[in-house]
């Protein structure tokens, strides 16, 4: 029987929950690093906490990244085979309003669990996985970003990342301790944060579907990504542990689409057509086609997206693409969930999420 322990930041965001429900099955002890919030913030992680299945094999301890001394105890306290570093001001545009808090959790926080495994003397127990981005790539150098591409991050968010990513390979280098960044391209799923785009697009339809709002308010919904499910993404980041060695990976789908194309196929999967008008700040999508009986909330010509400047970033990544080969070599990464699906998950989730006749915002 498996008694590795690990632990795992970030534990209550998207990627924290679907691994520590991976890593459970796996027969881990899984520990979570959670924050004290005013409000509950442990939604995702409820159907863990609940299931008796999970008694003496699942524990939170509150702790912050960027208190040292919290990070230290806990670590010390459990001495984890694998520690996941998730935790992270994850929201790029954010990032551009809270620069300096965004690098102390994303870049500090990251320093301060490597330092705590170097002074507890756990560099030959306690292996460590580092959430690297595809945003380090920024402004694109090559048309498909591997991990011999050169980075150049273009906002807050992705400059934390840097430091984390190089601190991570530094203290391999310097201490031998294993530790590991997976790059990871966009990945979603209906546990993702309800301001990241996808989310925004499958809730915002849903909201509408069920008369609750009229229209979605956007961005650059020219941007392209390159988007995956979160559920099979946080396999690799566990494959990326047990590796003979420590190593960097690129973990993407290989395809890419506009948040464009994201809202025009939301809608075609409940039948919708909608038609785009105008240009830049004026473009809006509208109401085409639609099932009346099926739909008895929507007007035809009903305008249901619309661009608003207050959602445009400083400095926006526009066009990511990753070049996966090196994890399908080493690591059997083969990517399982094309975009359709992924949309489909996540529309039928909000549909259903907004379908509660006693719902309130
Ligand atoms: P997420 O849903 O935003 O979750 C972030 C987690 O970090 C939450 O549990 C949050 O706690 C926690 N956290 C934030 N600040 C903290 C602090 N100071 N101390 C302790 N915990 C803190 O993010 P995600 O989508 O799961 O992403 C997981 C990681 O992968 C992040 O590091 C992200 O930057 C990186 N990443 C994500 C993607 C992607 O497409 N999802 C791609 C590449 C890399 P609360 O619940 O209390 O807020
Ligand atoms: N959030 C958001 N909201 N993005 C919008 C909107 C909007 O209203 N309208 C257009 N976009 C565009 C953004 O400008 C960006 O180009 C793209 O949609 C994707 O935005 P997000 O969904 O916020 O994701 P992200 O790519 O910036 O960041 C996510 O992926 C990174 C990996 O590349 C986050 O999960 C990061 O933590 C992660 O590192």
């Amino acid at each position: 029987m498996n008694k590795k322990k690990a632990l795992i930041t970030g534990i209550t965001g998207q990627d924290g929950s679907y691994l520590a429900e991976f890593l459970l099955n796996k027969k881990y002890i899984v520990h979570g690093i959670k924050r004290k919030s005013s409000s509950y913030n442990s939604a995702r992680i409820d159907n863990i906490y609940q299931n008796k299945k999970y008694k003496n094999k699942f524990f939170l301890h509150y702790g912050d990244l960027i208190d040292a001394a919290s990070v230290s105890e806990i670590i010390n306290k459990i001495k984890p085979d694998e520690i996941y570093n998730l935790a992270a001001q994850s929201h790029v545009g954010v990032s551009f309003k809270l620069p300096n808090y965004t690098t102390q959790v994303n870049a500090i926080g990251t320093l301060n669990i490597l330092d705590a495994i170097k002074k507890l003397n756990l560099e030959k127990k306690t292996k460590f996985y580092q959430a690297s981005t595809s945003e380090l790539f920024g402004k694109i150098q090559e048309k498909k970003q591997s991990e011999k591409t050169k980075f150049y991050p273009k906002s807050p968010y992705a400059s934390s990342k840097l430091f984390a990513y190089w601190i991570t390979k530094n203290y391999r280098e310097s201490y031998n301790i294993f530790a590991s960044n997976g790059i990871l391209f966009n990945h979603e799923s209906p546990r993702r944060g309800e301001t990241f785009v996808t989310r925004k697009i499958t809730m915002g339809i849903s909201k509408i579907i069920n008369g609750l709002d009229n229209c979605i308010y956007l961005g650059n919904i020219y941007s392209l990504r390159d988007w995956g499910h979160a559920k099979d993404y946080v396999e690799m980041c566990w494959k990326v542990l047990q590796n003979k060695k420590s190593d960097d990976f690129i973990i993407a789908t290989e395809k890419q689409y506009s948040v464009k194309f994201f809202i025009e196929k939301s809608f075609q999967y409940l039948g919708i057509k909608i038609s785009w008008v105008g240009k830049g700040l004026k473009e809006k999508a509208l109401i085409k086609n639609f099932n009346k009986e099926k739909f008895p909330n929507l007007k035809k010509g009903m305008i249901v997206v619309r661009i608003d400047k207050k959602h445009f970033r400083p400095n926006d990544v526009d066009n990511l693409i990753g070049d996966s080969s090196k994890a399908k070599k080493i690591l059997n990464w083969k990517s399982k969930t094309s975009i359709y699906e992924l949309i489909k998950e996540m529309m039928d989730h909000d549909l259903k999420l907004f379908k509660k006749k006693d719902f309130k915002f």
